[in-house]
C-alpha cells in the first residue's frame, strides 16, 4: 500500500525533475537560440509544474521556473551598493577619435613594459540601446538585481528582472558560489513596435525609444507590469565573483556567461587592432537595420582582463574601452512648412519641409507625416521643433514635437480641399486616415505614379523610363495614360531633356521588348489598388486568362488565395470604369501581349506546386517581401507546417513550426540558405 510520505515524495521528485527539464529547454531557447520542444509541449511542463506546485506549496522555491512574477507590488525601490563600481564609457564618434584611444591605449602599454606586438586584441560587441543591470548569483540562485544609478548605487529592481524570461532564475551547475553579471536590458525591435502599436490603439502613451521602454519597465514597482513587457537581455561583464579566479580575457568571460546559462550578443567578435575595430565597426553598421534589437554603436574592450587591469580608468570611464557611436538617428530641427504630395493612388501624404539637418548618416529636408491621422495625433504645426528619425533606407519621420519649444503663432496645418496637382476635389471618406485626390488619371501627379510604377522592374520592366523622362512626358502632354507610352516616336523622344537619339532609340528597343509580358505582371503593372506581385500572381493563375478575369463576379474572384472582400472590390471597380477598360483595349492594340492559360512563367514559376511556411523572425528582409518574392516564384506560402509543405523557412526565434517540421521530416531552411536558394531561382 502506497502511504502518502511515499506519494508526496514521487510528486517532488516530479517537480524537480519538470524545473530541471523547463530550465533545460530555457537555456535552449533563451541561450542556445535552439529550441529543443514546440511550444505546447513547453506549456505542458509549465502546467504540470504549477500543478504540483499547488497541491504541495511547501515544495515552492522561489527560484522554481513559476515563480517569475512575484504576488505582490513593491511600496518604493531599496537601495543597492554596487560591490564594484558599474562604470561609464567614452565615446568616439570618428575614426581619428578612435586611433588616438588605441594610439593612447598602446602608449600606455608600453610604458608598463607590455608588448602588445603590433596590433593590440580587442573584444568588439554591439553597443546595445537599453539600460545597465547587475545581477547577483549567490550559490547558483538570482538574489539581487539593481540599476547603475549612479555607478556606484543603484536600485534594487530584483523583483522585475525576474519577471524577464531570458534572465535564468537560477545558474547551471558549475557557477561560483557569488557572481554578478552584468549587461544590458533592452526591448526588442518587433516587441517595441507591438508594444506602442498597442498602446496607440489604446490610446495609451507610447514610448519614445527602446531605451526608454527597457529602463521605463524596469522602474515598475508592480512586477506584473514589468512582465508584460517584451524586454530581452544580453550580458557582457562579470562584477563580484567569489570563489573562482577572473578569466584571462573578455571574450572568455562572455563565454564563462554563456556556459553559466546567461544570454550574451552573438554578435561579439575579437578583433585585431584598429583595422579590426574599423571592419567590425562597418560590418555591424551593416547589419544594423536587420538586428533585431537596437543599438547605437560598438563597443570595443582590450580583450586581456590583465591589461585592463593595468590601464585602469579615469573618473567614470576605463581606458581600455570605448564606445564608437553611429551617427545619431533621431535629431531635432525645425519644420519650416507642411505640403502635401499625391501618390499613385491619389493619397494625400503630409510631408514637413525641415531646417536640413543630419541624422541617419544623411542630411534631410524632407519627413514624411503619414497621413492626417497620424498629424493630428501628433500635432505637428508649421514652426514647431521636431524629432526627425532616419533608420537606415528608412524614409525619414516626424517622431513628436517638443512641447516646451512651440512659438506663439504655430501655425495648424488644414487638409486642403483642393488636390495641390490637379486642383480637383479632395475626399476623405468617414473614418479613413487617408485623404485622396479625386481627380484619378487627370490628376498628373497620379499619373506619374502610375506610369512609373508601370514601367517599373518588377511590372513591365521597361528600362530607361525613369522619373525624369516620365516628368517629362507627362507635363508636356505626350503621355496620357500607359497605352500612349508604345504610341511614342523617336522624334518626340530625341527632343526630351537629356535624350539623345541613341538613348531615345534605346528606349524604344526596351519599350518595344517589354510588350512580350505576362499576364501576371500586366496586372501587376496596372496599378489596381491592392493588388501587389503576389496577387497578380495568384489572379492570373487562377483565371489564366484577362477576359474570364475581368467578367468575374466578387464570388469568383474571392476563390482565389489572398483575394479577400476589399481586393474584389477594388478589382471589380477597376474594370467597371470605362476609362480603364479603354486603356486595357488600347495596350492590346498596341502590341501588348502575353502567353494565355498555364505556363506563364511568373504565376507558374520554378517553385510551382511548392508549399513553402515561414518562421520565425527573418533578419535581411521582412515577411511580406519574402512572401512576395516565394509567390513570384510560383510558391504557395502557407502559415500552418503539415505534410503537404515542402519547405520551411526558419528565421530567429522560430516556435513550434520549425520543430513540427523537423518531426515531419520536412525540409527546414535557415535564413541565409533561403535567400540564396531564392537570389538563384530569380537569376535562372
Ligand atoms: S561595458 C566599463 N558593453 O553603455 C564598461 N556597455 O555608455 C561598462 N552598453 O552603462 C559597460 N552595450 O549600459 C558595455 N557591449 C556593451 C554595452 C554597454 C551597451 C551601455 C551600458 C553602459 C553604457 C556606457
Amino acid at each position: 500500500m502506497a502511504s502518502p510520505k511515499r506519494k508526496l515524495s514521487d510528486e517532488e521528485a516530479e517537480i524537480r525533475a519538470l524545473r530541471e527539464t523547463i530550465e533545460q529547454h530555457n537555456y535552449a531557447y533563451y541561450v542556445l537560440d535552439e529550441p529543443t520542444v514546440p511550444d505546447a509541449e513547453y506549456d505542458r511542463l509549465m502546467r504540470r509544474l504549477n500543478q504540483l506546485e499547488q497541491r504541495h506549496p511547501d515544495l515552492i522555491t522561489p527560484d522554481s521556473p513559476t515563480q517569475r512574477v512575484g504576488a505582490a507590488p513593491i511600496a518604493e525601490f531599496g537601495e543597492v551598493i554596487h560591490t564594484q563600481p558599474m562604470l561609464s564609457l567614452d565615446n568616439a564618434f570618428s575614426e581619428e577619435e578612435l586611433r588616438d584611444f588605441d594610439r593612447r591605449v598602446q602608449e600606455r602599454l608600453k610604458s608598463a613594459n607590455i608588448d602588445a606586438g603590433g596590433a593590440v586584441e580587442y573584444a568588439a560587441e554591439p553597443k546595445l540601446d537599453g539600460t545597465a543591470v547587475s545581477v547577483r548569483y549567490e550559490n547558483g540562485v538570482l538574489s539581487l538585481a539593481a540599476t547603475r544609478g549612479d555607478g556606484y548605487t543603484g536600485e534594487d529592481i530584483t523583483h522585475n528582472i525576474r519577471t524577464i524570461k531570458g534572465v535564468p532564475l537560477r545558474l547551471r551547475s558549475d557557477a561560483p558560489p557569488v557572481v554578478e553579471a552584468r549587461g544590458e536590458v533592452f526591448m526588442p525591435k518587433a516587441g517595441f513596435e507591438a508594444y506602442n502599436e498597442r498602446a496607440r490603439q489604446r490610446g495609451e502613451k507610447e514610448f519614445v525609444n527602446p531605451r526608454n521602454a527597457a529602463a521605463g519597465s524596469l522602474r515598475q514597482l508592480d512586477p506584473r507590469l514589468t512582465a508584460e513587457r517584451p524586454l530581452d537581455v544580453f550580458f557582457y561583464s562579470i562584477g563580484d565573483l567569489q570563489g573562482l579566479d577572473l578569466p584571462a580575457t573578455q571574450s572568455e568571460t562572455l563565454a564563462w556567461l554563456r556556459a553559466w546559462g546567461l544570454k550574451t550578443c552573438p554578435q561579439s567578435e575579437v578583433v585585431a587592432g584598429i583595422l579590426g575595430c574599423l571592419a567590425y565597426y562597418a560590418s555591424i553598421g551593416e547589419q544594423r537595420n536587420g538586428l533585431p534589437y537596437e543599438i547605437d554603436g560598438v563597443v570595443y574592450k582590450v580583450n586581456r582582463l590583465d591589461w585592463q587591469a593595468q590601464l585602469g580608468f579615469v573618473s567614470r570611464a576605463p581606458r581600455w574601452a570605448l564606445a564608437h557611436k553611429f551617427p545619431a538617428q533621431e535629431e531635432l530641427t525645425v519644420v519650416r512648412a507642411v505640403e502635401f504630395q499625391v501618390g499613385r493612388t491619389g493619397a494625400l501624404t503630409p510631408v514637413a519641409r525641415l531646417e536640413p539637418v543630419f541624422v541617419g548618416g544623411v542630411t534631410v529636408s524632407n519627413a514624411t507625416l503619414h497621413n492626417m491621422d497620424e498629424l493630428a495625433r501628433k500635432d505637428v504645426r508649421v514652426g514647431d521643433t521636431v524629432f526627425v528619425r532616419r533608420a537606415g533606407d528608412v524614409i525619414p519621420e516626424v517622431v513628436k514635437i517638443v512641447p516646451e519649444r512651440r512659438k506663439k503663432g504655430a501655425r495648424r496645418v488644414k487638409l486642403p480641399n483642393k488636390c495641390p496637382v490637379c486642383g480637383s476635389d479632395v475626399v476623405r471618406p468617414d473614418g479613413e486616415a487617408v485623404a485622396r485626390c479625386a481627380g484619378g488619371l487627370f490628376c498628373a501627379a497620379q499619373r506619374k505614379e502610375a506610369l512609373r510604377h508601370f514601367a517599373s522592374r518588377r511590372a513591365m520592366d521597361i528600362e530607361g523610363l525613369g522619373t525624369k523622362v516620365i516628368d517629362q512626358l507627362v507635363e508636356g502632354d505626350l503621355v496620357r495614360n500607359a497605352s500612349e507610352l508604345y504610341q511614342l516616336e523617336q522624334a518626340q523622344l530625341a527632343k526630351l531633356e537629356r535624350m539623345a537619339e541613341k538613348s531615345a532609340a534605346k528606349l524604344l528597343a526596351s519599350l518595344e521588348r517589354s510588350k512580350n509580358t505576362t499576364l501576371a505582371r500586366f496586372l501587376f503593372a496596372l496599378g489596381i489598388r491592392e493588388v501587389g506581385e503576389a496577387t497578380a500572381g495568384s489572379l492570373a493563375n487562377h483565371f489564366g486568362s484577362l477576359d474570364s478575369l475581368m467578367g468575374a463576379t466578387s464570388e469568383a474572384l474571392e476563390e482565389v488565395p489572398d483575394v479577400g472582400p476589399v481586393v474584389a472590390a477594388n478589382l471589380r471597380a477597376f474594370f467597371a470604369e470605362e476609362h480603364n477598360r479603354a486603356v486595357i483595349k488600347a495596350l492590346v492594340a498596341n502590341g501588348v501581349n502575353w502567353p494565355e492559360t498555364t505556363s506563364d512563367p511568373l504565376a507558374g514559376g520554378p517553385l510551382a506546386g511548392k508549399t513553402v511556411v515561414l518562421t520565425g523572425t527573418l533578419t535581411a528582409m521582412t515577411r511580406d517581401e519574402a512572401k512576395d518574392r516565394l509567390a513570384a516564384l510560383g510558391a504557395k506560402v502557407s502559415g500552418t507546417v503539415s505534410r503537404k509543405t515542402d519547405f520551411v523557412v526558419v528565421g530567429e526565434k522560430p516556435g513550434s513550426k520549425a520543430v513540427k517540421a523537423r518531426e515531419l521530416g520536412i525540409d527546414v531552411l535557415s535564413e541565409a540558405d533561403f535567400l540564396l536558394w531564392v537570389s538563384n531561382l530569380e537569376l535562372s
